[in-house]
């Protein structure tokens, strides 16, 4: 062949890289691997292994130990022997640890690349130039929040022991977003990676040891799913952060569920790319590329839904079309190719059966001409056109190198079918227009938005899901939150059952005049409206005198509440100064109705006049405190290593579901509902199920307070049924329940449906007065979610 033959066809020629270094690791462990317990490596109880292969070739390349109850129990012990000492450590030592870790990585840079590419199947170029140097800016970015976690979080103490379980299409980097927020926190950590793909994290653990990281603070346990879920399962763990698919997802949240361990899910996704008339077309078509074609589409936030707007559709699909005519598949270790290996033959028939199932559902199939290696998990960069929004490829994620493309016509219309999934985890939107791509940017439904840009990633920014995506963070401030727990939280004790209540004494007026009875109704779309099933239940004081009746809500009451706090979607865009100056109102006129609150709660619990005051009080005060958030719990400005910004947006959750305690019957139910409208959050709130009616005196100060209808709507009756109906109800998107341990674990396990965010006491009472532990960040941080909206600028 002679370099005029070059010239002309202008051909690469394999670039290969060095694999010796790789190898040689594999070989000194003779390719077998135990778990990673206590500082070494340490037999499988059970003996059993399972193999792995190489995506590339199909050839076998190392077996790991498949992890049984008493290899889970041993790391998980060793976490909590080295849990004390860790956090006692003080955060300049924890961070000196993160930072010899990142140290680690960037010296042995080529050896993590190399060995990643070969377990997992991706090129070189990425595990190169992404994967590694991304893990070790994880632990240098969090070395810095050890070093400063005394004074920036001096009010929160770690988790404990954290069951950390990740999936196979980033080994090393998923290790390093969880393991890294974690230790730096003063966590200890037992991580299970995936069966395909847990090569770099023993080698990890291996020279994180050599690194100097104490015995027990990092543990691997190698293994399946079934591996996984005993981790999940075991009581020893305080807290499960999981990266993976929904379905598995759905089954933690479920074996989880009144167990106390926190939870962070990062889930599926199928995350829309879109591109107005207005944008840089070559530059989005480059961002194809890089949105499905990275890692082999394999990819949680992959741009998978391609929206293109009519006027461009065609020309779009010609330029990209042309562009996967030069995309090449090949060797992972070929430093020349675009795209390396499905991870495994499940996977690539997984693939397969989606495309063709694509095909029937009236797709037209594109895909990039260059030849395939003969042996080995390759699949082309395919695009399928013309694809309907209800077709099963639209839908699903294939997690492959699978493009589907549709079209809209507006602005509206694009936002609508963005959002048309029941994911939520990412979006590009592409435009020169920066007063259209901003405008789109907070209405998507997702925790991560792009702007003339995909898949940029940094540990600065938080990353992570809305809706069935999955719930909490993952990098930045808003992400190390996952790995605390409030100071103020730590001494709660079980709520003290109450008396039963004693019979309710008859009372007759004699013939004297009756009162005239007053039976509170339901408070639902800004209206006091009758409960459905027409029942009330009589409202007793301690001494068991009838205080009046409260209206008994039934299912349906629930459903017809959560539609009107549906269609009162305009909260959640009015201004903060407009949701201050109605919570100061909301106080104003409590205020002006003090003396009668005080009495009712009197009458109800039996308090002092003095106590009931007091409640009233810091009521008022507490709908003051919360005028004053609405303005200034505000989002930041992330500064990643780019041109450009990340803006990290306080965004409502939607419709929230509250059923509120018996104890302080107003406070409580204010101190839970406040923070919520504050943020934008529309509210069917349940109130104490024994002192209902200081909830029900509340209508009238909502009417007077210009409260828009459907943004608080009260449901009384059976506290803990109501609160199941609102669990179930997959138009509800987070559930705050505090009551009983029972009415906790009933919310977290219903929740899955619909995977909403769970707040739960468990049973343990807070103080209401104590404004350390009910007031302010510590609540409103669960009544938003962040978003962050990447806008790099410059050419
Ligand atoms: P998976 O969700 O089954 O596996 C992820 C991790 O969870 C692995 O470490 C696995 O061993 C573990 N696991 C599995 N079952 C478990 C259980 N019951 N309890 C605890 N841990 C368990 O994902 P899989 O099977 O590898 O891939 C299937 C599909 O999931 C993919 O085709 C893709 O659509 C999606 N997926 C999404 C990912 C994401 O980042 N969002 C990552 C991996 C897969």
């Amino acid at each position: 062949m002679s370099i005029a033959h070059y010239y002309e066809t202008m051909e690469y020629g394999p670039a290969p890289e060095a694999d010796g270094e790789a190898r040689a690791w594999l070989k000194r462990h003779e390719a077998t691997f135990g778990h990673f317990i206590s500082g070494k490596f340490a037999s499988p109880a059970s003996g059993k292994h399972l193999a792995t292969i190489e995506p590339a070739t199909g050839k076998a390349l190392a077996k790991i130990a498949q992890g049984v109850a008493a290899d889970v129990e041993a790391a998980v012990g060793a976490a909590r022997s080295a849990q004390a000492p860790w956090a006692k450590l003080g955060g300049h030592g924890r961070a000196r640890h993160l930072y010899a870790l990142a140290r680690m990585l960037q010296r042995h840079a080529r050896l993590f690349a190399v060995l990643e590419a070969i377990d997992n199947g991706k090129p070189i170029r990425e595990t190169r130039d992404l994967d590694v140097p991304l893990a070790a800016r994880h632990f240098l970015y969090h070395a810095g929040w050890a070093q400063l976690q005394e004074r920036e979080f001096a009010d929160f103490v770690p988790v404990g022991v954290i069951g950390q379980i990740i999936p196979w299409n980033f080994p090393l980097l998923m290790l390093a977003w969880k393991i890294a927020p974690a230790l730096a926190a003063g966590n200890t950590v037992v991580l299970k990676p995936a069966e395909f793909t847990s090569l770099t994290a023993l080698l990890f653990a291996e020279l994180a040891a050599e690194a100097g990281l104490p015995p027990g603070v990092l543990n691997v346990v190698t293994g399946d799913g079934a591996t996984g879920a005993l981790l999940v399962e075991n009581t020893g763990v305080d807290k499960i952060a999981f990266t993976g698919s929904t379905e598995v997802g759905r089954l933690i949240r479920q074996s989880t569920a009144g167990s106390g361990k926190s939870l962070t899910l990062e889930l599926g996704g199928k995350s829309p790319f879109i591109v107005f008339e207005d944008a840089d077309l070559d530059g989005a078509v480059e961002g194809v590329v890089d949105a499905i074609w990275f890692n082999q589409g394999q990819v949680c936030c992959a741009g998978s839904r391609l929206l293109l707007q009519e006027g461009i559709a065609e020309t779009f699909r010609k330029r990209l079309i042309r562009r996967m005519e030069t995309l090449r598949v090949g060797s992972p270790l070929d430093k020349a190719i675009d795209m390396g290996a499905v991870v495994a033959p499940v996977q690539l028939e997984r693939i397969k059966a989606l495309v063709e199932t694509g095909v029937k559902e009236g797709a037209e199939k594109y895909q990039a001409p260059g030849a395939l290696p003969p042996e080995g998990c390759f699949y082309p960069p395919t695009l399928l056109w013309n694809v309907h929004p209800s077709s099963t490829v639209a839908i699903e994620e294939i997690f492959g190198p699978v493009l589907v493309a549709m079209t809209f016509r507006t602005p509206d219309e694009a936002v609508m079918l963005a959002n048309n999934t029941r994911y939520g985890l990412a979006a590009s939107v592409w435009s020169e227009t920066i007063g259209l791509a901003l405008d789109i940017a907070p209405k998507l439904q997702a925790g991560v938005v792009w702007v003339n840009a995909t898949n940029l990633f940094d540990a600065s920014v938080g990353f992570g899901g809305y809706r069935e995506s999955g719930f909490g963070r993952e990098g930045g401030r808003e992400g190390l939150f996952e790995y605390l727990k409030p100071k103020a939280w730590s001494g709660r004790k079980a709520r003290a059952k109450l008396p039963p209540l004693p019979e309710a004494a008859t009372e007759s007026a004699g013939f004297g005049t009756p009162s005239i009875d007053r039976t509170a109704k339901l408070f639902v779309g800004g209206k006091q409206v009758r409960p459905d099933g027409n029942y009330s239940r009589s409202v007793l004081s301690p001494k068991g005198k009838r205080l009046g009746e409260a209206g008994e809500g039934n299912r349906k009451d629930i459903r017809n509440a959560v539609a009107a706090a549906r269609s009162a979607e305009g909260w959640a865009r009015a201004t903060a100064h407009n949701r201050a100056q109605i919570l100061y109102y909301l106080a104003e006129n409590l205020s002006a109705r003090g003396d009668e609150f005080a009495r009712r709660i009197g009458d109800m619990t039996g308090v002092s006049p003095a106590k009931a005051r007091a409640e009233v009080e810091a009521s008022i005060e507490r709908l003051f405190s919360y005028g004053a958030w609405a303005d200034k719990y505000e989002g930041t400005i992330h500064a990643p290593p780019l041109r450009g910004v990340a803006l990290a947006m306080h965004e409502p959750i939607g419709v929230v579901g509250v059923a509120c305690p018996d104890e302080a019957p107003l406070l409580g139910f204010i101190s839970l509902v406040a923070p919520l409208i504050a943020m934008g959050n529309r509210v069917v709130a349940v109130p104490s199920e024994r002192h209902p009616l200081a909830a029900t005196d509340f209508y009238q100060v909502l009417e007077t307070s210009d409260v828009p209808a459907g943004v608080v709507n009260i449901v009384t009756g059976e506290r803990d049924a109501l609160a199941k109906v609102l669990a179930e109800h997959d138009d509800v998107d987070a559930l705050w329940v505090f009551g009983s341990q029972e009415a906790s674990t009933v919310a977290e396990r219903l929740s899955v449906g619909n995977l909403k965010r769970t707040l739960v006491d468990h049973g343990l009472a807070l103080d209401w007065y104590d404004r350390a532990a009910s007031e302010g960040p510590i609540l409103l941080r669960h009544a938003v979610q962040v978003k962050n909206i990447w806008i790099p600028y410059g050419d």
